[in-house]
Parts: C-alpha cells; structure tokens; sequence
C-alpha cells in the first residue's frame, strides 16, 4: 500500500509524526509537503494528495490541516475521493467499512499526536465491508457522475 501525505502550516507538526509513524511502521509513502511553518493555503495540498489517489498512483492519502475540515471539503470535490474527517478510532475503522474512505483527514489542532497515530493505524489496516455497503458507495459515485447532468 502506498500512502500520499500532506499537510498546510497548521497541520505541519501532525504530518511529521505521521510521516514518521510511517516511516517506522515500513509503509511506502510520499510526502507532499508543506515542509515548513510558514503560512500556505490548504487546498493546494489537499489537491495534491487528492490527484495523487485519484490518479491510481497512490492507494490512500493523509491530509493534516487545523481541524481537518478545510483539507476534507478541499479533496472531496475531486472525483473518485472519498475524504473522512475522523477523530476517534471507531470513525475512522467505519471510514473504511462501510464508506470505502481513500482520504483520511486530521486536525493538528484538534487532537494530540497519540491518538492521530492510533487512528492512522486503525483505519490503514481496516478494510472495505462491500455487500450492502457497495450499493450505497455506487450512489455516492452516481452523484457525482450525474450532477451537473440534472
Ligand atoms: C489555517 O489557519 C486553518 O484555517 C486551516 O489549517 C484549517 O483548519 C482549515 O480548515
């Protein structure tokens, strides 16, 4: 499994713990930065990580900003991304059974790097439910196809 990183200024400090449970835990990554504390505007990172799975290259992206919420709204609107604010390791195990989550995105200043490190685990190793979760998933998918069809 190949994982794309990223993160803005606020979520910088969080990336690099990420990075380095990765990097101990031997998980192929990339990190597509920032690589500073210097202020920068998420969505550019959020993009990157989203074009990066949705492109095949990458199997999951890990976006960090403040709370989480402008890099999730940022790399949903990237067809074929399925972003998860998760907090708590039950959301983030749900993420993927029943959503199919390819992006899991965290909020540096939201919660410590204990727990983000708990919740990377839990929801990397979690798999995909499919049956009666597929279907709902497929419409998800639809949505997006559809939408500006009428
Ligand atoms: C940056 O100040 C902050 O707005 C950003 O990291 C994020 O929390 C936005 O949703």
């Amino acid at each position: 499994m190949r994982v794309a990183v990223a993160a803005d200024h606020a979520g910088y400090r969080l990336k690099e713990e990420i990075v380095d449970f990765l990097r101990q835990a031997g998980i192929p990554h990339k990190d597509f930065g920032t690589h500073s504390l210097e202020s920068v505007d998420y969505p550019d990172f959020a993009l990157a990580v989203a074009r990066a799975v949705q492109s095949g290259e990458f199997d999951r992206g890990i976006i960090v900003c403040g709370t989480g919420i402008g890099v999730s709204i940022s790399a949903n609107k990237v067809p074929g991304i399925r972003a998860a604010l998760c907090h708590d390791t039950f959301s983030a195990r749900a993420s993927r059974e029943h959503n199919d989550a390819n992006v899991l995105t965290l909020g540096e200043r939201v919660i410590g790097p204990g727990l983000a490190r708990d919740i990377v685990a839990t929801w990397l190793k979690a798999e995909f439910q499919g049956g009666r979760h597929t279907r709902r998933v497929q419409k998800i998918a639809d949505i997006e196809a559809n939408f500006n069809i009428g």
